[in-house]
């Protein structure tokens, strides 16, 4: 297949354009770098042996995203193209929905006007709130509690309403959990401008002595260790999700948990770190993060049964892999 895949220099998005590559498909990134770089480009050639084709452009731009269904026969669209930061969505709404709605209503709608077939959406469990993990697909969505949970549930309904009306079109909508680790070549990975806020990123900058020790955000939550527990996933696995999505779905709306089923403690995730790794992670205890959960992990099998996709990398891959990524990177 021809896949357009938006945000594809970003972080799930370059590993999805590996596997994709891997798989024999075309692949046509459309990103506008405002939260990756051009560099990525290279690595994805140098991974592939092959320079997928590039447009340096905005996906809200809908004149643009239209010279490329102009251009190329699009069989499938991959959206991962976003803005992601839940506390900059608190202080930006209006930037945070306008990005994240416009560019799924101007693809959905290039999709029913060029006739593409399917189409693929980066959500997140977020858009289940605050309810008892295991999360399933089925369960009704809980207000989320912020601008950047609320673009990716409006951007669901957006999906599946046009989908409905348009027989044509097959909308996959994956729910990701935490996607974390990098490519086993150390070349992509993830790469967040400035102080992380995510745990992963922040512990291999301390690792690495950036910064000088993490924060755990709370001991005294109902988990095994009273630290936050969380549903991690390897990014190659979660890439491999969407290659299976976009070969598989044919019609309708289809929802799938990308997770693995597991859940790990802030503790256990920094321990599995320091072991692997050998080096030391310095952490003291802090009070809660507003706006946390005290346990977020998926069930898995809905994506099992009717994809043949299960998440296969540990904790070991996902701790090592990143630490190598962040070595690499200069
Ligand atoms: P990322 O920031 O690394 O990648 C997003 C890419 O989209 C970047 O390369 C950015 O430059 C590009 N982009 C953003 N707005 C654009 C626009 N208007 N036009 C063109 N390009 C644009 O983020 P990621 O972690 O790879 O996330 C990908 C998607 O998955 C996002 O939609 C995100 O909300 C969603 N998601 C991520 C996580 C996570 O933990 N990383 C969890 C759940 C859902
Ligand atoms: C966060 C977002 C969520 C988004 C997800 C993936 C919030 C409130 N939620 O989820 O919307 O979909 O990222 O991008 O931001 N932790 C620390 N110290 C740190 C950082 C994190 O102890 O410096 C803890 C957290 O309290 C949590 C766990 O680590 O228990 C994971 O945190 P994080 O990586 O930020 O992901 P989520 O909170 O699950």
């Amino acid at each position: 297949m021809n896949i357009l895949v938006t945000g594809g220099l970003g972080f799930i998005g370059s590993h999805t354009v590996v596997e994709l590559i891997k798989n024999n498909h075309t692949v046509i990134i459309a990103d506008n770098l405002i939260n990756s770089k051009i560099e990525v480009l290279d690595k994805l050639s140098t991974i592939t042996g092959i320079r997928p084709t590039f447009y340096q452009i905005d996906v809200t731009d809908e004149q643009a995203v239209e010279s490329i269904f102009n251009n190329h026969k699009i069989d499938g669209v991959i959206h991962f193209a976003g803005l992601k930061a839940v506390g900059e969505s608190v202080e930006k709404p209006l930037q945070y929905y306008y990005n994240n709605l416009v560019s799924t209503m101007v693809l959905s709608k290039m999709c029913v006007k060029y006739g593409v077939g399917k189409f693929v959406f980066s959500s997140s469990a977020t858009v289940y709130g605050d309810q008892l993990s295991p999360l399933k697909e089925d369960m009704e969505l809980k207000q989320t509690t912020n601008p950047y949970g609320e673009t990716k549930a409006i951007s669901e309904r957006i999906l599946t309403d046009t989908a409905n009306a348009n027989d044509g079109l097959a909308v996959s909508i994956l729910r990701y959990f935490n996607p974390v680790g990098a490519h086993e070549s150390g070349l992509i990975g993830e790469d967040p401008n400035g102080i992380p806020n995510n745990l992963m990123p922040f512990v291999t900058k301390v690792a690495k002595g950036q910064l000088s020790k993490l924060s755990v955000f709370g001991n005294d939550y109902d988990t095994i260790d009273g630290t936050g527990v969380r549903d991690y996933i390897h990014v190659v696995d979660l890439a491999k999700g969407h290659v299976k999505a976009i070969e598989k779905n044919e019609s309708g709306v289809k929802i799938y948990n990308l997770g693995t089923g597991q859940g790990t403690s802030v503790l256990e995730l920094v321990n599995a770190f320091m072991k692997a790794n050998n080096i030391e992670v310095p952490y003291e205890i802090v009070g809660r993060r507003p706006g946390d959960i005290g346990s977020c992990f998926a069930d898995p099998s809905k994506a099992e049964q009717e994809l043949g996709w299960k998440a296969d990398l540990t904790i070991e891959d996902m701790v090592q892999d990143a630490w190598r990524f962040e070595m690499n990177n200069k």
